[in-house]
């Protein structure tokens, strides 16, 4: 390396050396008070929503994974709701339920996206450029075969897809879609997360894979909420309860468990849309509950 490219590199690094300096020495001193204790942080007031407070706001959805489950019903009420929604399938073809549902109401239109499939992402964004998004709602994810996440027998192929669909697939459609959220009055960038997430409050062993893809969504999120609060962007992370969906089901069969105590998909949709309506800028990337509550990370 010659001086010239020594220079260069430091140069380079220098900064960054500076910020996590920065951050070494806040850590390290911390607020001290007279007699050299150190203040306990404040304890911060826990965030309440209501689940069940409708506001007469409307504006531009785009709903991935429109075509079932809560996906679908959230495309419904938003649409109930004079949304415009753009919702979407992997096989537009055989979105029946939806296909009826934008036939029936001029404002809901069905688009192709899958989220293995970058390019789909990018023909998306293309096709919508320039149109405001006020709420994008994220709601697509796979659980994938519980059996192929128990130690002893992983599937590592099914790992990477479980991370490719739900982790990096839902940061991709952010970053496609950021300019279109930034240019709308609400400015919500949604991620439907899980209650599994939570690493607080982890109860069994199953499904990790499933558990880490919606740990790590959560992580992004949270990250890129710090620089999208200057464009004033809120970042909007919601659980949207335990549902009686092919995903849940799935899940609760290998288990053993029965789902009686399950809600309907429509009940969990409204309560979900309810929630990002109320969620402010403020609040930005709080873990929050179908019911309201802030989830322990
Ligand atoms: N159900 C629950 O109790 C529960 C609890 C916590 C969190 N969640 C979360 O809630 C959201 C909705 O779940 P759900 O229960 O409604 O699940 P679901 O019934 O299994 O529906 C999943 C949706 O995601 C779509 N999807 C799957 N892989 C995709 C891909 N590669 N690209 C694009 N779309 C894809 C599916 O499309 P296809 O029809 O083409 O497969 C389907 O539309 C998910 O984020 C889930 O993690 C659900």
């Amino acid at each position: 390396m010659t001086t010239h490219q020594h220079r260069a590199t430091a140069r380079n690094i220098y900064p960054l050396f500076t910020v996590l300096a920065a951050f070494v020495l806040a850590g390290l001193s911390g607020p001290v008070m007279a007699g050299g204790h150190t203040a306990a942080p404040k304890a911060k007031e826990p965030i309440i929503l209501d689940p069940e407070a409708r506001s007469g706001i409307t504006g531009t959805v785009l709903v991935s994974g429109a075509n079932r489950g809560i996906g679908l019903r959230l495309a419904r009420n938003y649409a109930e709701r004079g949304w415009t929604v753009i919702a979407t399938a992997r096989k537009p073809g055989k979105a029946d339920e939806l296909n009826e549902l934008a036939k029936a109401n001029p404002k809901v239109s069905v688009e192709r996206m899958d989220l293995l499939d970058h390019a789909s992402i990018d023909a998306l964004a293309a096709k919508y450029r320039d149109v405001p998004i006020d709420v994008l709602l994220n709601n697509a994810a796979m659980l994938g075969d519980p059996a192929g996440q128990d130690i002893g027998t992983y599937d590592y192929e099914l790992l990477e897809r479980v991370l490719a669909v739900n982790t990096i697939g839902t940061m991709k459609m952010a970053e496609a879609f950021l300019d279109n959220v930034a240019a709308s009055e609400q400015k919500k960038l949604v991620a439907v997360t899980s209650q599994q997430a939570s690493i607080g409050s982890l109860r069994d062993p199953l499904i990790p894979f499933y558990k880490m893809s919606k740990t790590a969504l959560n992580m992004g999120m949270k990250s890129i909420s710090r620089r999208l609060k200057r464009k004033k962007v809120t970042v909007v992370l919601i659980s949207p309860g335990a549902v009686d969906t092919d995903m849940m089901n799935s899940a609760l069969d290998y288990a053993g468990v029965k789902g009686g105590f399950l809600i309907t998909p429509e009940q969990s949709a409204e309560a979900v849309i309810n929630i990002i309506d109320q969620y402010t800028l403020d609040m930005t990337a709080a873990f929050m509950s179908h019911r309201g509550e802030e989830i322990p990370w």
